[in-house]
């Protein structure tokens, strides 16, 4: 009987031995945490993302100083505004929650961190949607324009570096860009959500942000089915002048992360969304499945096909995990 000549399991026979031979691993600078913050004094939980909350702008202040200590590399806010209407005025508003939130974050952590904002209309107008509603109920996709372009000097005044289009109208990034370069913030960048996906795995985040949307952002959203056409989004945001492309979710899309990973002459970016999260502990929480162990291997795997870095709830518990391991 001929023994085999070739064996790979020649460097899987030690812990020392797999750690040397490992190709990639997960930093904890790579690792970005999505934050919510509402208006009012008291944080609250969001139930379907358990360990998650919607912060006040006072414990949104502690986190933040606690992910800096975890050594992440950076915050993506998110308001959740009290009242809402029909073009989201709490947008652009000085004073809406998610303006006050990225100054006293900015104020609070200096350059510790990275403060990015979500740059989206769907949590603060009153029917949800990602931009403004011509007569006929359709999203107006260049009125949005000129809201996304006030929203974005209001960031920037505000504080945020990098500025989170995760809206998916056409010619958003070249719309921004043009604004934040006309009003001297040529040095605020933004991160283009490229390639997100009208899925399901963002049904958490709805509750997250106690979201009014009836219906869904199949008009806007890319259709599951196309990964060719997340590869051209990544390619518009580019030549638009985006700094960052993403793809979102992560997980089930990592075809796309892989291709666009390919292509991509700037960093590429994936979210792993609240869905993706909700499932890995409701499994746990069951006793189904190792929590730590799934967590670490789906940001691994994410990293593997391709990303730079991950938006993750998880950034700052996987963080520390990973300064022990070290
Ligand atoms: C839009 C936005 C959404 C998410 C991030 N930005 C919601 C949506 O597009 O429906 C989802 C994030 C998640 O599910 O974790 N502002």
């Amino acid at each position: 009987m001929t023994k085999p000549v070739i064996r790979p399991r020649r460097l899987r026979t030690s812990g020392a031995l797999r750690r040397l031979a490992s190709e990639i691993r997960v930093n904890p600078a790579e690792l970005v945490l999505p934050m919510f913050v509402r208006e009012g004094d008291d944080a609250r939980p969001i139930t379907s993302m358990p360990g998650v909350v919607q912060h006040s702008i006072d414990s949104a202040r502690r986190a933040v100083v606690q992910a800096a200590e975890a050594g992440i590399g950076g915050i993506m806010l998110f308001g959740v505004p009290d009242v809402r209407d029909a073009t989201g005025t709490g947008a652009t508003d000085p004073k809406g929650i998610l303006n006050l939130a990225t100054r006293a974050l900015v104020d609070e952590i200096g350059d510790a961190l990275v403060v990015q904002t979500d740059l989206c209309l769907d949590e603060f107008t009153d029917h949800g949607h990602c931009g403004v509603l011509a007569a006929d109920g359709h999203v107006d996709n260049d009125a949005t324009l000129e809201r996304y372009r006030d929203m974005a000097l209001a960031q920037a005044t505000a504080g945020s570096a990098l500025l989170g289009l995760s809206g998916m109208m056409d010619g958003q990034v070249a719309a921004v860009r043009e604004t934040l370069d006309g009003n001297g913030f040529e040095d605020t960048a933004v991160l283009a959500y490229s390639a997100k996906y009208a899925s399901a795995f963002y049904g958490p985040f709805r509750e997250a942000v106690a979201s009014t949307l009836v219906g869904d952002r199949r008009t806007y959203q890319l259709d599951p089915a196309n990964r060719r056409e997340g590869l051209r989004e990544a390619q518009l945001d580019i030549a638009e002048g985006a700094d960052i492309v993403m793809v979102k979710p992560a997980g089930g899309y990592l075809d796309v992360l892989a291709a666009v990973a390919a292509m991509s002459d700037i960093p590429v970016w994936a979210y792993q969304v609240s869905g993706e999260y909700a499932m890995i502990e409701a499994a746990a929480a069951q006793g189904w499945i190792d929590r730590r162990r799934a967590i670490e291997e789906s940001v691994l795997s994410i990293r593997r096909a391709g990303a730079d870095a991950v938006l993750t709830y998880w950034a700052v518990e996987l963080a520390t995990w990973l300064k022990e391991e070290q």
